[in-house]
């Protein structure tokens, strides 16, 4: 088997991030800067914004993944790079810099799926068995693979509107909760103790794709009936209301893990020989959804796993990690490499 020592890079929307991963021995670094604070007053992330970010960040974030890893450019050999999906403008600029260097210093170069890094990033700390399910979950997307190896998967479903995490952040704007919202809407879930007090609609069952467009439509009406929204002002009318808030995002995430759960029961069902699900993605930062998934499928006794934090988010080692599989499998780019 041959050897690699690869620098990810990671532009793909609002994160600038690096990471070296080497044969035999694993991450070696993983170093990010997010601009979390720059986009917070937009409530979203504004492309021009994060394109500059990208270019100030790019250089100082690979020259610490490779400090952190104790190592020089010189002892890379290959680098990784997410061509797509993402936002062009923040796409283009981990690509010239990953080719410049790849062209100064005569390295290997690769062009990665941003979702196959997630859908590979549980397989950063554990030995995953295959056939494998993934629930991916984020900001930009829902997706469900079944992955019969390294670089082997085939899409079963994906959102037809809006992402999970897009939903929860759309969802805790309605309420006037500051984004991104799914972290908000976890702490105060908790306060709620989970309860299902709105029992709002978990949409249905026998497919696997999602739609959670329909789910924030449910909600903002039934905050309307409440006298809790005005809909010409798009304004929430109960701020003082913390009870109210607490009770929206209580009953928002048990419906987000029942349907969740729904479409792994389809899939399972769907596809018996599976053997373990990984459940990744920003989304899968949230414990409450982690842990009831966990039972779900332990209870069915297929393994489960979910990324550390650091990996579920968006992060280059996921990328620097297929990056390293498909160095092994032969399939290197060259300068021609393009976005999307
Ligand atoms: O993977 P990610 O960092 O970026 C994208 O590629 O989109 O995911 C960000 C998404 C946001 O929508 C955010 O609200 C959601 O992940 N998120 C959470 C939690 N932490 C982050 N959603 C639910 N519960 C959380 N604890
Ligand atoms: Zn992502």
């Amino acid at each position: 088997m041959n050897k690699f020592t690869v620098l990810g890079i990671e532009t793909s929307c609002d994160e600038t991030a690096a990471s070296v991963y080497k044969t035999d021995v694993g991450v070696l670094s993983s170093v990010l800067f997010s601009q979390i604070d720059l986009q917070k007053e937009y409530g979203g992330v504004v492309p021009e914004v994060a394109s500059r970010s990208h270019l100030e960040k790019i250089r100082p974030i690979i020259q610490k993944a490779l400090d952190d890893a104790k190592c020089t450019i010189d002892d890379i050999d290959t680098i990784a790079i997410t061509t797509k999906p993402g936002l062009p403008g923040s796409l283009l600029i981990g690509l010239c810099f990953g080719k410049t260097i790849a062209w100064a210093k005569q390295k290997k170069i690769i062009g990665v799926n941003h979702l196959e890094g997630h859908a590979f990033s549980s397989f950063l700390e554990n030995n995953v068995p295959f056939p494998h399910l993934c629930l991916t979950a984020s900001g930009g997307h829902t997706n469900l693979y079944l992955i019969h190896g390294f670089g082997d998967y085939i899409f079963l479903g994906q959102t037809l509107d809006d992402a999970a995490g897009e939903a929860f952040d759309k969802i805790a704007k309605l309420i006037n909760l500051p984004y991104p919202g799914g972290p908000e809407i976890e702490k105060l879930a908790k306060e709620a103790n989970f309860q299902d007090f709105f029992k709002y609609p978990r949409g249905q069952a026998n497919t696997l794709n999602f739609s959670f467009s329909g789910l924030k439509t449910a909600i903002m009406y039934d905050l309307i009936q409440r006298g809790a929204y005005d809909l010409k002002a798009k304004k929430f009318l109960k701020e003082d209301d913390l009870e109210l808030k607490k009770q929206v995002a209580s009953s928002l995430l048990v419906c987000v893990k029942d349907i969740f759960m729904q479409k792994l029961n389809f899939a399972l069902k769907s596809h018996p020989q599976i053997k373990s699900v990984s459940f990744v993605g920003g989304v899968a930062c949230n414990k409450y959804l982690k842990s009831e998934l966990r039972t779900f499928c332990e209870t069915r006794n297929i393994q489960f796993f979910s990324p550390s934090p650091k990996y579920c988010t968006d992060n280059a080692a996921m990328i620097a990690f297929v990056g390293h599989y498909k160095a092994q499998q032969g399939k290197f780019d060259d300068l021609n490499l393009d976005i999307f």
